[in-house]
């Protein structure tokens, strides 16, 4: 089979194509996709797990058919059946015809969209709903500062916030994106190149930061005392993973701050699938390389000021 493999290690990698890789096998309760499309978000070039893995096969996310399933495998699943998945982060190694997923990374793809548009949906959705809901825990009413919006995440989790959760959204995008996440729900829309932006976000319940750096270190002046800072912006600060304390936490010792790692979840893909369908919820745009533009791909994946999401086709759709 066909795949994507980054070669090199995480301070210079090599985006690969190979056209000739072992197609992996089923066990158990396991399911084979044959991909369609697979989503790049760009900074997964510097998460660890493609460059431990013997394949060196990156992603995570994809949209194909169930080729075929485990002997184990007991769920509502068929053969042919139309499905979109996120691998767990451990796990990975999407980008590929074949793939080898668990039952609870795979969810039926709504049938009004494209492969390539449900390719670009699973850790976007996943990770702005764990965030808003799970994390910082958002109720009705509250005052949700969104950084990043106009982001893969960001875009999801400004929608969550607003009709999942019912709360008043605030989002730092550059202005070109500011009618969009209007459209999109958010109440309030700040320009991240003004600078002193931080000063007029005042007292959040949430903030949701898909950044990192520097913009989450701003953060802290718009959270009110006891509020939340849930983050997933790469690269991971200092204090994650357990290595100790955010500094601004000594001047804000009530504030709780987070930040995670995506974890697959079918029931919300499902649910994020039918609000697809039901068009209470926006699909990424996105732009789409054939497979053996994949270095390409990837670098366009990297470049800010981008709208849509990058995703790869292993099968040409029209
Ligand atoms: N921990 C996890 O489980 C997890 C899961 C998913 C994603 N992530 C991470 O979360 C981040 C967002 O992912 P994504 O897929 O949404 O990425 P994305 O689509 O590339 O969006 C990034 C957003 O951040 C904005 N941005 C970048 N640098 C900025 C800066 N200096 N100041 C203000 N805004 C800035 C961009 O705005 P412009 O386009 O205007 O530059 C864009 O809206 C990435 O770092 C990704 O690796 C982590």
């Amino acid at each position: 089979m066909k795949a994507v493999q980054i070669l090199g290690d995480v301070s210079s990698p090599n985006i690969f194509t190979n056209y000739s890789m072992e197609t992996p096998e089923v066990k158990d309760s396991e399911i084979l996709i044959r991909v369609h499309a697979a989503g790049i978000t760009g900074d997964e070039i510097i998460w660890p797990e493609p460059y431990a893995s013997a394949t060196r096969i990156p992603g995570h996310e994809i949209s194909g058919i169930v080729s075929a399933l485990g002997p184990n495998y007991d769920g509502p699943l068929s053969i042919d059946q139309e499905v979109l998945a996120f691998l767990h982060t451990d796990r990975g190694q999407a980008q590929a015809d074949y793939v080898v997923c668990l039952p609870d990374e795979v969810a039926v793809k709504p049938t009004s969209i494209s492969h390539a548009q449900a390719a670009a949906l699973p850790i976007p959705l996943l990770t702005a709903w764990e965030a808003i809901t799970d994390h910082a825990m958002v109720k009705p009413g509250m005052r949700v500062f969104i950084t990043g919006a106009s982001g893969a995440v960001g875009i999801m989790a400004v929608q969550l916030a607003r009709k999942l959760a019912g709360a008043f959204v605030i989002a730092l995008a550059s202005p070109r994106n500011h009618e969009m996440l209007k459209g999109l729900g958010a109440n309030e829309v700040l320009d991240y190149n003004v600078s002193g932006w931080e000063k007029s976000v005042v007292g959040v319940d949430v903030v949701f930061d898909t950044v990192g750096g520097e913009v989450l270190a701003k953060t802290w002046e718009c959270v009110k005392d006891d509020g939340v800072i849930v983050t997933v912006g790469d690269p991971a600060p200092d204090w994650a993973f357990g290595r100790g304390q955010a500094p601004e936490a000594v001047q804000c010792p009530n504030v709780r701050y987070f930040h995670f790692i995506v974890s697959p979840n079918a029931k919300r893909m499902e649910d994020g699938s039918e609000m697809v369908a039901a068009e209470s919820l926006t699909t990424l745009a996105v732009k789409r390389f054939p497979f053996n533009e994949a270095k390409a791909a990837w670098g366009y994946a990297q470049k800010r000021n981008r709208v849509e999401k990058v995703v790869i086709d292993f099968i040409e759709e029209n």
